[in-house]
């Protein structure tokens, strides 16, 4: 049997209350996962969140809001980026949730997005190749540009003050896999 989502931005049901979701709202909801599970190749899609070795990476109570900090991980040739967004983010760690860390490759084809941080729109680009630029309160979800894919986001821990690295979510542009550098 097919089964039929549907979308409106402007739905209501007989008393007039409001049913639907827009197609963004259900994209940042827990629905799309639901949706996802059903299908086939998701156990594959939910490997890409890799555990790797635990790696301090800085000390909260030296972030400044809109003040990256940059750091390797989980291999010697990936950059990343740790930044206090000054509003929550998802995945974020410490007291306000705004604290996220994200790789610095750009997932459309690499381009170094080092330098390019944002913190007027906490968002990470454009690219200098063709311009993608990445929501970084959104799990890296793309704003514009050529990329389909969300930026690579550092798992995130906080033991105190000081903030490790602990995984990655989603493939790291150049990386056939999580598990090999
Ligand atoms: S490499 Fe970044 S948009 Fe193409």
């Amino acid at each position: 049997m097919t089964q039929t989502i549907r979308i409106h931005d402007h739905a209501h049901d007989e008393d007039g209350d409001r049913v639907c979701m827009s197609r963004r709202q259900f994209l940042l909801s827990g629905g799309v996962v639901v949706t996802l599970a059903a299908l086939p190749g998701f156990a594959q899609a939910q490997a890409l969140k890799a555990g790797f070795k635990k790696q301090k990476i800085a000390k909260l109570s030296a972030l400044k809001v809109g003040e990256p900090v940059a750091f390797n991980y989980p291999f010697a040739d990936v950059r990343n980026i740790l930044v206090k967004l000054g509003t929550p983010g998802g995945g974020g760690v410490g007291a306000g949730k705004d604290v996220v860390a994200f790789n610095q490759q750009c997932t459309h084809m690499g381009g170094p997005l080092d330098g390019t941080y944002k913190a007027q729109h906490q968002a990470l680009g454009p690219c200098p190749l063709h311009l993608t630029t990445f929501d970084l309160t959104k799990h890296g979800m793309v704003i514009t540009g050529h990329a389909t894919e969300s930026l690579p986001q550092i798992v995130l821990e906080v033991q105190g003050d000081d903030i490790y690295a602990t995984g990655v979510m989603g493939l790291v542009y150049g990386h056939a896999s999580n598990g090999k550098a």
